[in-house]
């Protein structure tokens, strides 16, 4: 990504991130009760998988209109203070919080698509998103296992980068205040 240097994060990138950052815990914390759910609790299990499927794919889209305007507009410099090797963890952190968020929803587009058991996919439960592969037991078994352990790495490294602005936070800094307010 080209490393373009803006004076402050713009109000959309912002908004950006903190939606994102709450829609992934929200798609997240749905999954686990919607694969849970027996198949006696059908309506509920179906509104669920689509409650998740419609923020997931809200992610991918919301990711995408960051990525562009993090390369139209870049960020902010760093705060000074923080060490080489602080500043390239950060950087390291961020890149792989950019690369789950974005591999997570299309990993979990093609766990719904290869899926034996064919259920449509409802963006808001009225646009049909098409699969543009067809039911493949092997493919679903395996993507499901990636998709899971995908998801729990990008929430597990976002908890941490959220310990981090905190503890700066608290350190005094001004990282946390400026993603919040600008
Ligand atoms: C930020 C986005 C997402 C997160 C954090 C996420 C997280 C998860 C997690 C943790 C599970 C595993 C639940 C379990 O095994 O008990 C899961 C399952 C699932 N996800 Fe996602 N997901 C996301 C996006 C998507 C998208 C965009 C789709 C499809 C369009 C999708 C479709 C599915 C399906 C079909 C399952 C159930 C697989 C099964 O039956 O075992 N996910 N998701
Ligand atoms: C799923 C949740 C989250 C994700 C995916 C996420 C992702 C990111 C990414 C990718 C960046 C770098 C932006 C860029 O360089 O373009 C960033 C920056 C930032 N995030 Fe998060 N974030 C999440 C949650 C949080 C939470 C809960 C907090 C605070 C409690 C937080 C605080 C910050 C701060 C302060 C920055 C600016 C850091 C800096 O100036 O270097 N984030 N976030």
């Amino acid at each position: 990504m080209p490393n373009r240097v803006a004076a402050v994060w713009s109000r959309a990138q912002r908004r950006l991130h903190w939606w994102v950052a709450a829609l992934i815990l929200l798609g997240f914390a749905i999954a686990w009760p919607m694969v849970a759910l027996p198949l006696t609790e059908l309506l509920l299990k179906f509104l669920l998988y689509q409650a998740h499927k419609t923020i997931g794919l809200l992610v991918l889209a919301l990711m995408l209109w960051r990525l562009l305007l993090r390369a139209r507009r870049g960020r902010p410099p760093p705060l000074p203070g923080l060490p080489g090797w602080q500043l390239r963890a950060a950087a390291a952190g961020h890149a792989a919080l950019y690369g789950l968020a974005l591999a997570v929803p299309v990993l979990g587009y093609f766990v719904a698509a290869t899926a034996p058991a064919q259920v449509p996919t409802l963006f808001l439960l009225v646009v049909n998103v098409p699969h543009i592969v067809g039911p493949d037991p092997a493919a679903f078994a395996a993507l499901r296992l990636v998709h899971r352990a995908a998801a729990i790495l990008l929430v597990v490294l976002a908890a941490g980068h959220a310990a981090m602005a905190l503890r700066h936070h608290l350190h005094g800094r001004g990282e946390l205040r400026a993603m919040w307010r600008g």
